[in-house]
């Protein structure tokens, strides 16, 4: 029986991608981080939480991983784990960094030295390609990141790559483009929106505050783009592949198409907040998706369309079901409004900057 090693175990991507290791037949383990609520509710919703051998594990403990994968043995390790809201890598560089250009590298020495058969996968990101806005990215575009986050990522990629060519390890980067669905966080605009649009419907909250409605996405289904994770996995080479629909919408176009789904117009609910804008922004993706298609024969089904409608009457049909006292496992009634995060939503004092500022250079 094949065994796979699948980190970030409670993210979005993580239980798809069990759920299908597990109905190809694999043993499945998968890493979690230790915290004082457990938050198994998206493996609870898939009904596969009984399925999984659950190890904890931090992608910034070398130890908790080489730990990890002495006792799961793995024939292949899917590295989803990750600091992944580019936002909050502008609040937390050096943690980003930490976890998602360090925590690679430790799984990359721990299959270098303990077992060079293991495959590994690297989760890389449309992210990486920042400032090149140009129509659309291939796997030969520059990479110019835009966010602390992104810059984490590229130096994973790079390694990945370096791995393997340097020391022959099977290492593949899937540069996804977005990909959404009913089990995105709820900090990510899609999930934020289709969330606010159901409560909105259900006379539960008044407007939706958002931030830059003009950048531009390539959203993809979740689940599809977890496939394609495992056919670069099972393909003879490893390789570097872009996920991504080839399709481009703007923040406000998903924003018209959610409201519309449940008979709204976005105009007379939406508030554009400068709070909400990043330091710095990605304004257009808009992956070429050809490479993963000609060689893995992979390809997107769910349409931009299909994707709002599905998030929109997911959230709409789970707060009907809150109000009406069912209890179920699920982020949504627990989460606090973004505004309230102080960090993002202060108004810019110069002098507290500066003080702000000198407490930090004395805690380094
Ligand atoms: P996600 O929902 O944010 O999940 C991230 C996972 O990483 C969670 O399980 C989280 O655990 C875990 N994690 C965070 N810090 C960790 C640490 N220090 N040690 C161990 N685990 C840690 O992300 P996703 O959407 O599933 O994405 C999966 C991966 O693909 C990420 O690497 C992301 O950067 C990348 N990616 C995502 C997209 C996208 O559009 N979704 C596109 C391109 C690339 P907790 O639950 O405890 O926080
Ligand atoms: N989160 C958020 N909240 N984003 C907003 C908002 C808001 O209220 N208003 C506008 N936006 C804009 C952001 O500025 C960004 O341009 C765009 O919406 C998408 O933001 P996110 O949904 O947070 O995703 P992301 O594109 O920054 O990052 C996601 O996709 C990457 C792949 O391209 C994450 O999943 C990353 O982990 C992933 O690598």
């Amino acid at each position: 029986m094949k065994r796979a090693l699948v980190t970030g175990i409670t993210g979005q991507d993580g239980p798809y991608l069990a759920r299908l290791l597990l109905a190809k037949g694999y043993k499945v383990f998968g890493t979690y981080r230790r915290v004082s609520t457990p938050n198994f509710w998206r493996l609870q919703q898939l009904g596969i939480a009984n399925k999984i051998t659950l190890i904890p594990a931090d992608l910034t403990d070398m130890s908790s991983l080489l730990e990890a994968v002495s006792i799961s043995d793995p024939h292949e390790i899917y590295n989803l784990a990750a600091q992944s809201y580019v936002g909050s890598s502008f609040d937390q560089p050096l943690l980003t960094t930490d976890i998602d250009a360090s925590g690679s590298t430790r799984f990359l020495e721990i299959i270098r030295h303990l077992n060079k058969n293991i495959k590994f996968y690297q989760a890389s990101t449309s992210e990486l390609y920042g400032a090149f806005t140009s129509q659309m990215q291939d796997e030969n575009s520059p990479m110019i990141p835009n966010s602390p986050y992104a810059a984490a990522k590229l130096h994973s990629y790079n390694m990945a790559r370096i791995y393997r060519n340097s020391y022959g390890l099977f290492t593949c980067n899937g540069i996804l483009f977005n990909h959404e669905s009913p089990l995105r966080g709820l900090e990510f605009v899609t999930r934020k929106i289709t969330n606010s649009v159901a409560r909105i419907k259900l006379g539960l909250q008044k407007d939706l505050k958002l931030g830059n409605l003009k950048a531009k996405r390539d959203w993809g289904f979740a689940p599809e783009y977890c496939y394609a994770m495992y056919k670069m996995m099972q393909h003879k080479h490893p390789d570097d592949y872009v996920i991504a629909t080839g399709e481009t919408h703007s923040v406000g176009e998903f924003a018209q198409l959610a409201f519309e789904t449940v008979g709204l117009n976005w105009r007379d609910y939406v508030i554009s907040d400068k709070k909400l804008h990043r330091p710095l922004d990605v304004h257009q993706l808009c992956g070429n998706h050809n490479k993963a298609q000609r060689i893995l024969g992979w390809k997107p089904k769910v349409t931009f369309k299909e994707l709002v409608k599905l998030m929109v009457e997911t959230d709409l049909k789970l707060w009907q079901k809150h109000l009406a006292g069912e209890p179920f496992p699920w982020d949504a009634p627990n989460h606090s409004s973004e505004m309230d995060i102080v960090a993002r939503n202060v108004t810019k004092d110069a002098n507290r900057e500066a003080r702000a500022f000198k407490v930090k250079m004395k805690l380094f």
